[in-house]
């Protein structure tokens, strides 16, 4: 018979059953708690005065100082082939889509390729504490394999997608509306559900697919329910000029997406920054979430993502690094740019808030939250152990703190990898493949 593996984890740990904004009761911290993993599942929570004399002294117990526990962080969006045009010079989006985007992409023909990306993107998502991601592949249904193939070798729960794209691309990056549904489907069929893994419907955005591929997509999300669709919206202004332009039947953007049938609950919109009240309405009505994405929105000059207005929607929303529109892969940077763009806009973004969006929220968004997303009993235990420490800075900074709130602040502000003690999924401690 097989024994149960059983570790127990102590320290100071933080997680959400709900989302705070609306409900006070949503956060819970225990200053000294132990979160007991079983066979890479939660089995128990609570004070460890409660919970250690429960449990056999052979039990161990991994004591986690000066360091917070908190669920790993949820990533949206995110471009994996985008690895190695991160932090590219000069240009804003449609610009950089063809000066560095879509000459890099070209490269994910290559399965070899493709898979050594994968395994460099997994490496920097899990040193940064990002255990779960909502990712966009290429064109190519070779990119998808590799990604499916390395993160399934690290069992880590992902939902990956292939590029449907049939327009305004060079040729050698695109599809035409019969190749991108079968191939798509074939992917669906050969990975969605396998393992942890999930696939999303992926038009890159309204500009790059005929309306006939939309419309594709859609039919195709309806063969296959659980599948996710998951695309860009409303992300630049020149970009949205031109989708009025190339979709003249539709009211707007969110518009052309609502016509061929993208909205609803298992969708997720990158950016959505020029959205009317019309807009903001058909996504309440749809039920569909958003990747807000900060560090890409003012690294690649895009605008002021409105969270107030998503929120008094209800509206489900992710935080996204968007590597590579996005400067970096930490969602602690991402937390820190959400800030200021809500400073830029007067509103204070809540510590607790941001923590959530980038945990159970993200979960929420991507419709994972059975799974993922806090330490409920029965839950994936994929969770981070942020170093309150990690730099001398932080350190002279958060002593200086009185309250949880005020540390949790500084650790977002001042954080970034160096934050990130140990990353751990399914109960196991991570390593770099070494590939
Ligand atoms: N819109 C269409 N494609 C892309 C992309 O690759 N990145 C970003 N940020 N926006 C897009
Ligand atoms: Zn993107």
């Amino acid at each position: 018979m097989k024994l149960a593996t059983t570790q127990i984890h102590r320290g100071q740990l933080l997680h959400f059953h709900d989302d705070p904004s609306s409900n006070p009761e949503a956060g819970v911290y225990i200053d000294d708690a132990a979160l007991v993993v079983t066979e890479g599942h939660v089995e128990a929570l609570g004070k460890a005065a409660d919970i250690l004399p429960r449990y056999d002294a052979e039990v161990p117990v991994l004591h986690h100082r000066n360091a917070l526990l908190v669920p790993g962080f949820v990533d949206c969006h995110v471009h994996y082939p985008q690895y190695n045009i991160i932090a590219a010079y000069g240009t804003q989006l449609l610009d950089w889509l063809n000066n560095h985007t879509f000459p890099e992409e070209q490269k994910f023909g290559d399965a070899t390729y493709a898979s050594k990306i994968a395994e460099l993107f997994l490496d920097e998502l899990l040193a940064n504490g990002t255990t779960t991601a909502m990712v966009f592949g290429t064109v190519h249904p070779q990119s998808v394999d590799a990604f499916f193939e390395a993160a399934t070798r690290r069992n880590l729960r992902m939902i990956c997608g292939k590029v449907m794209m049939n327009r305004n691309a060079p040729a050698a990056l695109c599809d035409t509306t019969e190749s991108s549904v079968s191939d798509s489907e074939t992917l669906i069929k050969r990975w969605h559900g396998k393992d942890r893994l999930s696939y999303a419907i992926t038009p890159r955005f309204a500009p790059t697919s005929t309306k006939e591929q939309l419309i594709g997509a859609a039919e195709l999300h309806a063969r296959h329910p659980g599948t996710h669709i998951h695309t860009h919206l409303a992300e630049n202004q020149d970009e949205c000029a031109w989708v009025k332009e190339l979709f003249p039947e539709s009211r707007s953007y969110v518009d052309v997406y609502k016509q061929y049938g993208l909205l609803g609950k298992r969708s997720v919109f990158a950016h959505a920054i020029y959205l009317d009240k019309a807009d903001w309405r058909a996504m309440q009505e749809t039920d569909s979430a958003i990747a807000h994405c900060p560090t890409s929105n003012l690294f690649i000059g895009s605008g002021l993502f409105d969270l107030q207005s998503a929120q008094q929607h209800n509206l489900r929303v992710g935080l996204g690094t968007d590597v590579g529109g996005g400067d970096s892969f930490s969602i602690l940077r991402t937390i820190n740019e959400a800030y200021k763009i809500q400073q830029l806009q007067g509103n204070n973004l809540d510590p607790f808030y941001s923590l959530y969006m980038a945990t159970l929220g993200g979960a929420k968004a991507l419709n994972l939250d059975q799974q993922i997303g806090n330490f409920e009993i029965g839950k994936e235990a994929d969770f981070i152990v942020l170093d309150l420490k990690s730099t001398d800075l932080m350190t002279r900074r958060i002593e200086s703190c009185q309250t949880l709130a005020e540390k949790l602040f500084v650790l977002q502000m001042l954080g970034d990898e160096r934050s990130v003690r140990q990353t751990w999924v399914m109960g196991s401690a991570t390593t770099s493949s070494g590939i």
